[in-house]
C-alpha cells in the first residue's frame, strides 16, 4: 500500500511540442483526499499536464509520482490506480448507462460479481440507476457526465482525474456534480480537477492557477485571496460600465478592470485614497469596497491593466 501522504508529486514536469514549450518545469503536491483545481484559460497547459500524469504522454523533463507509481517508469501502472474524465468524454451512446460501466468495468478486468455491486453501488451514488437501461446518447448532457463519471470510477481508482467536467452544463448539474466530487473526496480518493469556472475553484481545497505552461500560483483558496492584502477590489458602478472601462484602465493607480455584469471590478492600492484614484473618472456612479473572488486574484495575478 502506498503510505505516503502525497497522491500526487510533480517536479520540474515538462512538456514540449517541437520547440513550444506546453508545460514549463511545474512543481506541485497533491494530498490523498484533495480536491485539487488546476485553473487556467484556454492552452495554458492543463490537459498536457493531466495526460502526462495519467501516463498517456510522456513528459519531456522532470518527475511525476502518481499513487505511487512513477508515471514514466510505468504509464501502464499509473493507468490501473487512477481514473480519467477526459475533456471531451466519449460514451458508447448504443450502449445503455449499465451497458457503458459493465464495458469500462471489462477494460479494467472486474470479476462479473463485483462488476454488479459496483454497478449498483455507483449507480445509487450518482443517481442513475433510473436511467440504467437508456442509450447513453439518449440521456440529458447532465446524466452523460454522470454516466462519464461513474466509468471513470468504477475499479474504485485512488485517485480521479477530471478535464473540464461541468462544460456545457447547467448551473444546477454543476453544482450537483460537485457534491459528487465532495462524497469521493470525503472517501479518500484524491480528485485533481481542471475548470474554467472560477466560482468552481472556492469549491476547491487547494487551488492552482496556469499561465501560459507556467505554474502562476497555488494555495487554498484562502490563501489565494490573501495575495490581495496589499490591495482593495472595488465595485464600479456606471450607466455604460463597458463604456468606462477603457478610461478605468488608464487609471495611473490601478492594478486590473474587469466587467463583472453590469458594474466593474477594480484593484487598487490598498492605501490609495479611491476619492483621488476615481474622483477624474465622468460617468461613475458610485464605487463600493468589497472582499476580492477567486476570478479577482486570477485577473490580478494573470492580467493585464490593458
Ligand atoms: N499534440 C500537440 N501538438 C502541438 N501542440 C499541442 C499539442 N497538444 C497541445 N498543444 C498546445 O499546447 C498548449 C496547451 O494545450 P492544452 O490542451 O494543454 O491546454 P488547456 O489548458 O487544456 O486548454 P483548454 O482550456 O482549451 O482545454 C496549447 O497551445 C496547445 O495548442
Ligand atoms: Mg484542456
Amino acid at each position: 500500500m502506498n503510505a505516503a501522504p502525497f497522491s500526487i508529486e510533480v517536479h520540474k514536469l515538462e512538456k514540449r511540442f517541437g520547440n513550444f514549450r506546453a508545460v514549463k518545469a511545474i512543481d506541485l503536491v497533491v494530498r490523498r483526499g484533495e480536491i485539487f483545481g488546476f485553473i487556467g484559460a484556454n492552452g495554458a497547459g492543463k490537459t498536457t499536464t493531466i495526460k502526462m500524469l495519467c501516463g498517456l504522454l510522456p513528459p519531456d523533463g522532470g518527475k511525476a509520482n502518481v499513487a505511487g507509481i512513477d508515471v514514466a517508469a510505468d504509464p501502464e501502472g499509473v493507468k490501473r490506480r487512477i481514473g480519467y474524465m477526459c475533456q471531451k468524454f466519449a460514451l458508447y451512446g448504443d450502449l445503455t448507462a449499465a451497458e457503458n460501466i459493465d464495458f469500462f468495468g471489462g477494460i479494467y478486468g472486474l470479476p462479473t460479481d463485483r462488476l454488479e455491486k459496483r454497478r449498483t453501488e455507483i449507480f445509487d451514488l450518482l443517481e442513475l440507476s433510473a436511467h440504467a437501461d437508456r442509450f447513453a446518447a439518449d440521456l440529458p448532457r447532465g446524466y452523460q457526465q454522470r454516466l462519464a463519471l461513474a466509468c471513470a470510477v468504477v475499479h474504485e481508482p485512488a485517485v480521479i482525474f477530471l478535464d473540464e467536467p461541468t462544460a456545457g452544463v447547467d448551473p444546477i448539474q454543476r453544482r450537483a456534480f460537485w457534491d459528487l466530487i465532495y462524497s469521493f473526496s470525503a472517501a479518500g480518493t484524491t480528485v485533481f480537477v481542471t475548470t474554467h469556472f472560477l466560482d468552481e475553484a472556492e469549491y476547491c481545497h487547494r487551488v492552482a492557477f496556469i499561465a501560459d505552461g507556467e505554474l502562476a500560483a497555488e494555495d487554498t483558496p484562502a490563501g489565494l485571496k490573501g495575495l490581495l492584502a496589499d490591495w482593495t477590489i472595488y465595485e464600479l458602478r456606471a450607466a455604460d460600465p463597458a463604456g468606462l472601462l477603457p478610461a478605468v484602465r488608464a487609471l495611473p493607480d490601478i492594478r486590473s478592470a474587469a466587467l463583472f455584469g453590469e458594474t466593474l471590478h477594480v484593484t487598487a492600492g490598498a492605501a490609495a485614497d479611491p476619492k483621488t484614484v476615481f474622483g477624474g473618472l465622468a460617468g461613475l456612479a458610485g464605487y463600493t469596497p468589497i472582499p476580492p473572488t477567486l476570478e479577482d486574484v486570477f485577473l490580478h495575478i494573470t492580467g493585464k491593466k490593458s
